[in-house]
């Protein structure tokens, strides 16, 4: 049996909910500070702290979409790869240096739950691997600020594509789908939403089906979500934790790829190498 709830709970329900204790609390906290502070700047300023080609730092509104290219999601971006701020372009310029520190803090928070979740998950399917599955060199915090919109919802229906989302919000919007219906998930400062996203599902043979959601508008002046998506290798092959007869998923390469569901380039195989080399 699993022995975090989290992963109970995945297996049960395919979600799940997790209490941040008090200090993983205040590391939110001073993230959500951090994040405000930096998506407050001038466009200009931000956009130097972003990759040509969207896949690092900041993406500007209209990049991303979650079912039609004429309906992108209602937020501009920021993407912090691999815990590596040498990602960032220009990450030694002031107007990023708080930001990027409070993701550093807030990712070991983040990496910790979903080391947590996924050796259980390895020791649930009696996996002989010692760890999880390796997921801190290919995996990223997003940060989502929302812009003022009179659309109904500001994200469409969509799963995530990755194998866990641990999902935290400052206000109403987002929720989720069970039977076919979308219900609201309540606003929690202390309590993170782990979704399972469909390469969860390859690896767990189907076991574990992915979370639809979407976030709906409730005319909030500013909305601010912060997610930590975790993915497998992306530059090699991932065995799956259930591994039944007949079932060959090259899960890499869906890693890789499902992020043009949503209009972004390929994953890179080794984001973490990646140091400011995309800003031209
Ligand atoms: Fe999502």
């Amino acid at each position: 049996m699993p022995r975090s709830t989290a992963a109970a709970e995945l297996l049960a329900h395919a979600r799940a909910t997790i209490d941040l204790p008090g200090d993983a609390v205040k590391t939110l906290t001073a993230l959500y500070t951090g994040a405000t502070d930096f998506f407050t700047q001038d466009e200009g300023v931000k956009r130097t702290h972003g990759s040509d080609d969207f896949t690092y730092g900041f993406r500007p509104y209209g990049r991303q979409y979650s079912i039609s290219p004429d309906r992108p999601d209602m937020n501009e971006s920021f993407t912090y790869w691999a815990d590596n701020p040498a990602t960032v372009p220009h990450h030694d310029a002031p107007s990023v240096t708080p930001f990027l520190q409070a993701l550093h803090d807030y990712w070991a928070v983040a990496a910790g739950i979903t080391e947590n979740v996924l050796t259980d998950l390895s020791a649930h399917y009696r996996q002989q691997t010692e760890s999880a599955v390796p997921f801190r060199d290919y995996s990223y915090l997003e940060i989502n600020w929302y812009h003022p919109s009179d659309r109904d919802l500001l994200q469409d229906r969509h799963e995530d594509g990755h194998l866990l989302t641990l999902a935290v919000s400052d206000g109403p919007g987002l929720e989720i789908e069970t039977d076919g219906w979308m219900s609201p998930v309540p606003v929690h400062d202390s309590q993170l939403l782990a979704m399972p996203g469909s390469l969860l599902t390859a690896m767990t043979d189907d076991d574990i089906p992915p979370l639809y959601h979407q976030v709906r508008n409730h005319l909030l002046p500013q909305r601010l979500t912060v997610l930590f998506l975790a993915n497998p290798p992306l530059d090699r092959p991932v065995p799956p934790l259930a591994s039944r007869e007949g079932r060959a998923v090259d899960v890499a390469q869906l890693a890789r790829t499902n992020g043009a569901m949503f209009g972004l380039p390929a994953a890179p195989s080794r984001p973490a190498e990646q140091a400011d080399g995309q800003r031209t």
